[in-house]
């Protein structure tokens, strides 16, 4: 055990600066908020934080939109805030993790304002450009994920661009090998201000078809949900010219071989592709490549035992080097509390999630406000601020759901985030479920989750062990964590209603109850599980 890295089987806690604490009144989180939190973060008991965005940015895709990779926008702080948010979560023990959208900048980047300019200029091929077809339109059928073609028209050049995302966050030609050197560059900027790695946003969009080839179209029935939905256009295709192009490889193993400069330093990509199991596997094969991956598969509305039972067991013939990573919740898709299961029963269900995430083998990133059992935020259409949702309303309401501030103190203005209006509402829902609150009552998700946690870190299966899962019948997941010294069976209900079964076990275990999540029982042969109850078993030798 004492030879793992620190990142596996780590416990991530992602931070969404905008909405965690607001230091300055101003309505949106910030840096020094989060260095304000630091305690609450330390005693959660996670190991390191992975932050969102908070470099300079228009702020049209909310910091997934950068305009200058090396500064920190004024409205999250100072790079001297950052330099202190560093060392402070080091003293603590806490890593930090920054978030590198490379695929693509803003708009606003002076190097797309230079590029744009003409078609001799310096950075004239550092974006993706094309000429028009014949008859005026863009050159091939890709499409953006947030609505309408993919390409824009730039008058001073007489072509278009290409942008998978908004049109205000043109994609990069990492064909270019001054590209790949400018980005490498931004990377080691951060290393050098010491901190401990990255989460690398949209990786496999780096590269694109330099034929341009057109996407071909796909079925109805294979429309699946990729962390966007399946009435999105975007779903209509097969995204195998516009994305996950071989050479993605390349620049891959180049950002390895600069974070083997530093040691200690971790990559984790987000991966979304056609088969984003078979990419996570490939793009974590082996020491040149990135260290961990995770995809949208957990993070869809699928929630059953058959599903995730399946969608791991994939994953695992398939990483036979790599480490993974899982998320059942995140800035993007809606809270779990909410898209997974029944809306009955949520504090109970909500621990089960996170002890059913954080007993999966791999590290795990926390979603801020997991750990308080949130659920999903209903903003009304003119409090839209996510450009997502404003553009697919009313069939998909956008992002802003899992945004809203963090509710620490229910009888403060805003719930304690900040003096003045936030960016996005409080959910009134939320209010019950305050940190304040929570902390006051020894049965709350916020404290059954930390005293969860700290027992996890004691066991080295949890940590480090294989994976088996049990063939079991809907609604109950099963699967046994084995390390060299530790043998543990985990048994979950998905479910609200009670279950009965009858599991033969050729071995003998004993039920843990010291972390207090344990909800069920097991007598000779014969199970029962609560309404999304948990069952942890240890072999006895
Ligand atoms: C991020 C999103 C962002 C997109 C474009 C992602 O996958 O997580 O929040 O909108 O990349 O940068």
């Amino acid at each position: 055990m004492s030879s793992r890295f620190w990142w596996q089987g780590a416990v991530i806690y992602q931070v969404y600066p905008r909405s965690l604490m607001d230091s300055n009144n101003d309505g949106i989180g910030d840096l020094p908020g989060i260095i304000e939190k630091l305690d609450y973060i330390q005693d959660l008991g996670v190991d390191a934080i992975w932050i969102s965005p908070f470099f300079k940015s228009p702020m049209k895709d909310f910091g997934y939109d950068i305009s200058d990779y090396l500064s920190v926008d004024p409205i999250f702080g100072t790079l001297d805030d950052f330099d202190k948010l560093i060392e402070q979560a080091h003293q603590k023990g806490i890593k930090i993790i920054i978030d590198q959208v490379l695929s693509h900048t803003s708009d606003q980047h002076e190097w797309f304002l230079q590029s744009r300019e003409n078609r001799s200029n310096a950075k004239s091929d550092w974006y993706v450009w094309a000429d028009a077809k014949e008859d005026g339109t863009p050159p091939n059928n890709w499409l953006s994920i947030f609505g309408g073609g993919a390409w824009q028209w730039e008058p001073r050049r007489q072509q278009y661009y290409l942008h998978n995302f908004l049109t205000s966050q043109p994609d990069l030609n990492f064909h270019h090998p001054e590209v790949v050197e400018a980005a490498l560059d931004n990377i080691e900027f951060w290393l050098q201000r010491g901190v401990d790695g990255f989460r690398l946003d949209a990786i496999n969009f780096c590269y694109h078809d330099k034929l341009l080839r057109n996407n071909p179209a796909k079925p109805v029935d294979k429309r699946l949900g990729r962390g966007f939905k399946e009435d999105n256009p975007y779903a209509f295709q097969y995204h195998y010219y516009n994305n996950t192009q071989p050479e993605n490889i390349y620049f891959i193993e180049k950002i390895r071989a600069l974070l083997n400069r530093y040691p200690g330093s971790v990559a984790l990509g987000e991966i979304s592709s056609e088969d984003s199991l078979a990419t996570t596997a490939e793009y974590t094969d082996g020491d040149n490549r990135l260290h961990m991956g995770y995809s949208f598969e957990l993070l869809t509305e699928d929630f059953s035992a058959d599903y995730i039972k399946s969608t791991i067991e994939s994953l695992e013939s398939q990483m036979t080097r790599g480490w993974p990573c899982f998320a059942i919740s995140n800035h993007d898709v809606a809270r779990v509390a909410t898209r997974w299961g029944d809306n009955q029963n949520i504090p109970q269900k909500a621990k089960l999630l996170s002890a059913l995430l954080t007993t999966l083998r791999g590290s795990v990133c926390i979603y801020q406000g997991e750990e308080l059992g949130l659920e999903e935020a209903d903003i009304p259409f003119d409090q839209l601020q996510d450009p997502y949702g404003i553009a697919f309303w009313p069939s998909f309401k956008g992002r802003d759901g899992c945004r809203t501030p963090i509710p620490w103190d229910d009888a403060k203005p805003n719930a304690g985030f900040s003096e003045a209006q936030p960016w996005l509402p409080v959910a009134e829902s939320h209010l019950q479920q305050s940190v304040r609150l929570q902390q006051k009552d020894p049965q709350s998700v916020l404290n059954s989750f930390k005293k969860f946690l700290a027992w996890r870190k004691e066991q080295p299966a949890l940590l480090t062990g294989r994976i088996e899962f049990l063939s079991l019948n809907e609604p109950v997941l099963g699967f046994y964590r084995i390390s060299e010294s530790q043998k543990m069976l985990m048994l979950f209900n998905l479910s609200n209603q009670n279950q009965e079964m009858t599991l033969k076990l050729d071995e003998k275990y004993e039920v843990i109850t010291e972390h207090g999540l344990t909800s069920g029982s097991i007598s000779d042969a014969n199970v029962s599980l609560p309404p999304y109850g948990c069952l942890c078993l240890n072999l006895i030798d």
